[in-house]
Parts: C-alpha cells; sequence; structure tokens
C-alpha cells in the first residue's frame, strides 16, 4: 500500500474515520474489547469498526506491531495527498492560524500539537527541519487526529503565506496582542528555541506570561495557551439540539 501510516491504537482509529481516513486494513487481538469501546466511546462507529477489524491472535499482532497500544488495535491508511495539504495550508483567506514547528526534536511533542491543531480547528501544523510529523509515534501521541488538520513538513522559505507570530519569552506580552485569523505562529525547538532564521522573518515576538527565573514552557504547553489565546473554535449554539456531540466531537 503507498504512503500507509500505523493508525495505533483504538482512540487513533476512530479518530481517522471520523475525519475521513481511508483504513485499508485494522486488526485486533480482542475485537471484543474493541468493540465494547466503539459502544462506549464511539458508538457512530461501531458498525464500521466492527466490518473492519480483523481478530488475528496476540503472538501475530506483537509480530506485526512495534509497540503494541493497550487497547490492542491497529490499522494501516493511507496518507493523505501532499499537494491537497499544501493547497489547503496556503489557502486565502484563511480563518484559522497555521501552526509552524521550528525544527522540533520530539515526537510526543508533535503529536501532542497535532491534537491541539485538530481540537482548536486551526488550518494545520507545518514542521521545518529533518523530523516527519507523519512518524508512527507522532501519529500514536496525535491520537489520529492528523487526519483532522493538514499536517506537512517544509522548508522554512517554503511557509505557507501570512503575518508571521513567533513564540519567545523575549516576545510582547501576548495580553496585548490580538492574534489574527491568518496568522502563522511560529514555536521555537525544544533544546534552542527559535531559530535566527523564524526570528528575522516574525512580524512579532510574542511571549506567554511566565514569572522571573523560570526560563520556559514545553512546547507542546506553548501552543496550547498560544491557541487559546486565539480563541479556537466557536462555542457550541446554547439551543439543547447542539448539545449532543457530534461526529466531529475530538474525545
Ligand atoms: C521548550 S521551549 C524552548 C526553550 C529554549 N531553551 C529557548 O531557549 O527558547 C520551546 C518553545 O516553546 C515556546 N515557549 C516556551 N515558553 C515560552 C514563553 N514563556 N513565551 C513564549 N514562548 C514560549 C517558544 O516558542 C519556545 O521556542
Amino acid at each position: 500500500m503507498p504512503d500507509a501510516v500505523l493508525v495505533d491504537g483504538f482512540h487513533a482509529l476512530k479518530h481517522a474515520l471520523r475525519f475521513g481516513a481511508d483504513v485499508r486494513v485494522a486488526i485486533s487481538s480482542d475485537k471484543g474489547s474493541a468493540l465494547a469501546l466503539a459502544d462506549e466511546l464511539a458508538d457512530d462507529l461501531t458498525v464500521r469498526i466492527s466490518d473492519l477489524v480483523t481478530e488475528v491472535p496476540a503472538q501475530i499482532f506483537r509480530d506485526l506491531v512495534p509497540r503494541v497500544h493497550p487497547t490492542q488495535v491497529a490499522a494501516l491508511a493511507v496518507r493523505p495527498r501532499r499537494r491537497a495539504n499544501l493547497d489547503h495550508l496556503s489557502r486565502l483567506p484563511r480563518s484559522a492560524p497555521v501552526v509552524v514547528l521550528d525544527n522540533p526534536r520530539n515526537l510526543g511533542n508533535v503529536g501532542a500539537v497535532v491534537r491541539l491543531a485538530a481540537g482548536f480547528g486551526a488550518t494545520g501544523v507545518v514542521t521545518t527541519g529533518d523530523m516527519d510529523p507523519w512518524h508512527p509515534s507522532v501519529v500514536r501521541a496525535g491520537a489520529g487526529l492528523h487526519y483532522a488538520t493538514a499536517v506537512e513538513r517544509l522548508p522554512l522559505e517554503d511557509l505557507p503565506p501570512g503575518p508571521l507570530y513567533a513564540l519567545d519569552p523575549e516576545g510582547e506580552d501576548i495580553r496585548s496582542v490580538v492574534l489574527p485569523d491568518d496568522a502563522l505562529l511560529a514555536f521555537g525547538s525544544e533544546r534552542h528555541g527559535i531559530s535566527p532564521e523564524v526570528r528575522e522573518r516574525a512580524t512579532k515576538l510574542v511571549a506567554l506570561p511566565m514569572r522571573p527565573q523560570v526560563s520556559s514552557y514545553n512546547l507542546a504547553t506553548s501552543v496550547a495557551m498560544a491557541l487559546f489565546h486565539w480563541g479556537g473554535p466557536p462555542p457550541p449554539a446554547q439551543s439543547g439540539q447542539d448539545d449532543a456531540p457530534s461526529s466531529r466531537t475530538v474525545m
């Protein structure tokens, strides 16, 4: 299968299916438990998961999947076309920011950021540097939510258009800054922070509130605070009808 993505764990499979992934094969060493989870957490998907998942013996599951997820579910899905993601990321006008991770090093952080971007309805996540943001450990940490946003790696010079707000403890206090919908929100690497190239290109450097003597926050928590400051999706309508979780709810 060309460009296959390992979707690891029940929650990742649930999200991948909800957000339109082309899942070609799914296995479990305990299909009964997978279906019980579906009943409990995703009854919109019970029938699909039942049709899709093939039960295999535990030893075969362990042989096929490098790191067995506690839910004992794994699937292979088609990676979205890069061209389609790039078109989405560069389309203007943009109604939600693009998160830019400048040479991130930690796979778990990148997955957590994809999850945040999906939850907040960001336009997408762009990484620079050599890490593949579709690495299986990133997809696992992102709980399959790569399919709910656009995730691509790009050279710095090819970033999508838009004003670049670089998050850095030396910047202007974020509480006095309005982050526009078409912003690129850039975050530095865990070890080195924002690169000189991004700093140079930034429209504005923006700081998160932090008391003296604390040097920085974790990368993913910084993205969470910045996206929260930007705003996120509109609040649910106040009518009783809209209180029910929709099929696009991120759980
Ligand atoms: C773990 S920090 C990087 C720490 C790095 N040692 C440095 O010198 O910047 C990762 C990224 O999170 C963001 N960040 C962390 N704390 C921040 C703060 N107080 N204000 C703005 N951005 C922050 C920045 O984008 C930073 O580059």
